[in-house]
Order: C-alpha cells, then structure tokens, then sequence
C-alpha cells in the first residue's frame, strides 16, 4: 500500500487488523535519510535532540530521543543539554519549547505551517475584548484566565500577564483547582471540550459552565448567565478528536464485543461519558503499556499514536475508535527534518518576541509549578 491510499485506507474492525496500516511505509530514499539523521545525530556529539510528539509516525518517533505529550516535551526543555533542538510537533508547542529554553538553546520546527487549528480559534484581539467584556459584567469577581498548552504564545502572554496560567491535558484539574483557590471564576481557553470535560470531572454543574461565543454580544448570554457562571469556555475545538462520535461507540459496544474504550479530553462530551478511561496522549499510552494481554483497547485519538501502540504491542488487541489523523503533524516528514539537522536553517527557527515571551513564560511556568 503506498501513501496515496492512505486515505481510503479502513480499519477491519471484525479482525482487529490494523496491522497493514499504511503510514510507516517509507520509501527506499526516505530510510536512506532516516539513517543519514542517525548519523548525523551521532556525528553531533549530543549537540542537538530531537523531541516527538506522541502524534507523529513510526520512524519520526523512532528517529526522536525522546517522545512525550505536550506537558512533558515543555518539561524537559530546561534539563536538555544540547544547544539545538528539533521539535517533531507543532508551532504552539515549538514556541513553547523556545520560551522555556534557555539563552543558548535554538529551537527548529522542520515545517513552520505545522500549526493547530484550534490554537487559531484564539486571537489577541477576541480575548482582550472578551476580557473587557467579562470584567465589566463581574466588576466584583476575580477572573483567572487558563488556557490550554494549545493556544499561541500571545495568549499565553494575556494569561500570564493577568495572573492566569497555562495548562496541558495530563493537568487541566489541577491546574483549574489551583485558579479557583485564587479567584472565583475560570474564563477557560481556547478548547470547551477540554474545558467542560474537565469542569464536569470536578463536579461543576452544567449551570455553572457557559460556552461563550465571541461573535455575539456578550457572548451569547445574559448577564445574569454569565454572574452565575463558574467556568467560561471558549468556542474552541479539535477537528481531530470532536470527529469521534457516540454512535461509534455504540455501534462497537453493540458487536457483542468486550472492550475498553480510552480516549483523549478533546473529545466531545457525549464521547467522554461513553469512555472507560480519558486523558492526555502519555496517559493513553501508559494505560496501553500497563493492560493485559486480553483486553481490547478501542482508543479515540490520533492515528498515528494508535498505530505506534499496535505496532509495539503486536499481542495486544489495540483498535482506533476511528481513523482520525491531524494533518498538521503529518506535515512534518522525514526530508524536512534530514533538512533541518543538515541545515540548521535560519527559517526552521522559532523565536518568540521578546515581549511576549516574559508573561506567557510566567504562565507556563506556573504550570510546571502547580504539576510538581
Ligand atoms: P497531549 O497534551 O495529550 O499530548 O495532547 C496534545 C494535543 O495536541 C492533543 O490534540
Ligand atoms: Fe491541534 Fe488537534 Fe492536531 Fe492536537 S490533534 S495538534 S489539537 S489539530
């Protein structure tokens, strides 16, 4: 199968076969370079690291010296010794990469349009209007601004720069714990889904949890709404994970079959209230690591990391919920990243400006300080 099938590609959901899977097939060339990264690599002398996300395929995994979530790629920056790092993931995760590094680290994003849509959905501009907004409705409320790991520096900035902080899948409870010690209401952002699931986790009711819409005035809502809110989610989502849908999961539990359902807390809630096990990319794989032989695991989340499980663990019985690939990591490949450790090129760069970087750096690092 080669990679134009990729997309016509179904999983055999009655064999469980998802082993002829398309996506680490490489060409002759392609292994030519895997190995010449190696080489490379080696030839540098520890001078450079490679950091994958748990979303990137089977060799860009394999070439990474470290694979992680979001949370602990950001974690590890500071304790890396090597003065280059290639980042296998996306920009919001670069440019956190390069705001928790230190003066003489450079970090390389090997495609620089690998973004995330759902960082996207936050601009500057919308929050500081809806900020004034809200601080007008609840004159007498301190508001904490938390946003998800995904959202560009900018926004960070806001919430660091407003005494908020940032938070990541593997800590979205601790972290809004935290924010209500400290003020009374959560404006949350920029994914609901992770926001709700999490607020819901907590025990907060749904009369407490307000999506807010920053297209309409006051974001859809009363102002009476908005004083008895806890938590005010932005109208933020991933493409990748609000695909996975109840009647997947019904029709799966219909087949007669027994199986643990895990996915991601990107996912709508109607898919989480079917889950048996939800949390970020690490805990996924953990939970995959850790099952018996026995046990069919059905995961809703990214493809590739499914795929990378089943692949390790080919006597696991591990099935994906459905095909659901994020074409942003996938924009990042094995020539781009045989560029980048060649090259070092200035454009592969990621410097978030000095302005920005102060504020957005104080809200990460609360985050890595709440997460201890
Ligand atoms: P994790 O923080 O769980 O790695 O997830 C990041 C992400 O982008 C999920 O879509
Ligand atoms: Fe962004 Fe979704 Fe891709 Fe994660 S999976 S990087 S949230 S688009």
């Amino acid at each position: 199968m080669n990679r134009k099938d990729f997309y016509n590609y179904e999983i055999d959901f009655k064999t469980n076969n998802f082993n002829s899977f398309p996506h680490d097939i490489v060409s002759e060339n392609e292994l030519k370079l895997v190995n010449e990264i190696l080489e490379r690599k080696k030839s540098l002398n520890g001078d450079v690291v490679i950091l994958s996300h748990h979303y990137q395929s089977k060799w860009i995994a394999d070439i990474g010296d470290f694979v992680g979530d979001s949370f602990e790629l950001s974690a590890k920056i500071s304790k890396i010794d090597a003065k280059k790092i290639i980042f296998a993931g996306v920009h919001f995760m670069a440019e956190s990469a390069d705001i928790l590094s230190r003066e003489d680290q450079t970090i390389y994003l090997p495609n620089t349009l690998a973004g995330c849509p759902m960082a996207d959905m936050a601009t500057i501009g919308e929050l500081e209007n809806v900020w004034s907004q809200l601080t007008e409705v609840l004159p007498n409320k301190k508001i904490v601004p938390i946003t998800y790991m995904n959202s560009t520096a900018e926004i960070k900035s806001f919430c660091g720069e407003h005494n908020g902080a940032v938070c990541t899948s593997s800590n979205a409870e601790s972290v809004l714990k935290w924010a209500y010690s400290v003020g009374d209401v959560v404006l949350f952002l920029p994914d609901k889904n992770l926001g709700r699931n999490t607020a819901t986790k907590m025990g907060i009711p749904q009369s407490e949890q307000i999506i807010y819409d920053f297209n309409e005035a006051l974001g859809g809502h009363s102002e009476s709404d908005i004083q008895k809110a806890k938590i005010i989610l932005w109208n933020g989502f991933c493409h990748v994970h609000t695909y996975f849908a109840p009647d997947m999961v019904k029709s799966l539990k219909e087949s007669g079959k027994k199986v643990t359902l895990l996915v991601h807390p990107e996912s709508n809630p109607d898919v989480i209230a079917l889950a048996d096990g939800v949390g970020s990319t690490k805990y996924i794989t953990e939970y995959i690591e850790k099952s018996e032989l026995d046990e069919t695991i059905v995961v809703g989340t990214e493809i590739n990391l499914v795929y990378r499980m089943a692949q390790k663990f080919p006597n696991k019985k591990i099935v994906p919920l459905r095909k659901s690939l994020c074409p942003n990591m996938y924009r990042i490949n094995i020539p781009l990243i045989h560029k980048a450790i060649m090259e070092f090129p200035v454009d592969m760069e990621i410097h978030v400006p000095e302005n920005i970087k102060e504020n957005a750096k104080k809200a990460l690092e609360r985050m890595l300080e709440i997460a201890k």
